[in-house]
């Protein structure tokens, strides 16, 4: 079973991830983040960012690799995933450009597009921790309901409710692209250390579906349940739907404190 953590808030949250990533990146500084869009991860960001500040840790030695982008958006549209994760992560942390790796949906051969950033990745040597948020479909990266559990990096067809969900990003739905290309559920599977991040109260029931729900493409998180190393770290909100949510907390309030994520 993952280890399932409720915190307060977010901000407790970032800063427990944070203080993690911290400690294995002075163990390892070649070391290897998958990092989300979304909300989600943002206060793991911007904690990663304060905490490396204050203890003169630089990260330039650092590759990052995106989970997903959309097809056929400009890398340049604000929106695309690439100009969000510069924005969010690689800037402000002062990342290495040259070791930032986004799948790349406006390639003009788009179609073999996933098959190189597999290649990109295996030579990175894998991710160390990949940072994962859940979509209210129950996806993680763009990997809709459906999808194989088995599956690499690839195109996919965005469903109506995660188009009108990333609308409020964009002027209106009919810009939102109808397509992605994802890191697929057998290449997140074979991150060392999976974080699955989930705030508010829409978040509650894909995360019980993931968790404690059968595993099956029906709800593309579940997959998790087979990963050997996964740390869940949520809000109270989030926890809402978990049948299991006091063995939870009894089980992180009784933790050695040897014992890291
Ligand atoms: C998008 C991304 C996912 C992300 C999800 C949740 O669909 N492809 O990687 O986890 O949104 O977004 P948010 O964190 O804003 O709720």
């Amino acid at each position: 079973m993952a280890e399932v953590i409720i915190l307060p808030d977010s901000q407790a949250a970032g800063e427990l991830v944070a203080s993690t990533l911290m400690e294995q990146i002075r163990n390892k500084p070649e070391f290897v983040l998958g990092v989300a869009t979304g909300s989600t991860p943002k206060s793991t960001y911007r904690a990663l960012e304060r905490q490396a500040k204050q203890a003169e840790l630089a990260l330039d030695h650092l590759s990052v690799f995106a989970l997903d982008e959309y097809v056929g958006l400009d890398p340049q549209h604000p929106q695309s995933y690439r100009a969000e994760i510069y924005r969010e992560v690689v800037l402000p942390l002062g990342l290495d450009p040259a070791r930032v790796h986004v799948p790349d949906g406006h390639a003009e051969d788009v179609a073999h597009a996933g098959s190189a950033f597999e290649s990109a990745l295996a030579t990175a040597g894998g991710i160390d921790t990949q940072i994962l948020g859940l979509g209210r479909t129950g996806h993680i990266g763009f990997n809709e309901p459906g999808s194989s559990l088995a599956s690499r990096t690839r195109i996919k067809t965005l469903t109506e409710e995660t188009r009108q969900d990333n609308a409020r990003f964009f002027d209106s739905i009919d810009e939102v692209p109808t397509h992605c290309l994802t890191q697929g559920l057998g290449t997140i599977m074979e991150a060392k250390h999976i974080v699955l991040l989930a705030f508010g109260a829409e978040k509650a029931r894909p995360l019980a579906a993931s968790l404690e729900g059968p595993i099956s493409a029906r709800v593309p998180g579940s997959v998790l349940q087979w990963h050997p190393h996964v740390s869940v770290v949520i809000d109270e909100a989030a926890a809402a739907d978990l049948d299991y949510a006091d063995y939870y907390r009894h089980a992180w309030a009784n933790k050695p404190t040897w014992q890291g994520l």
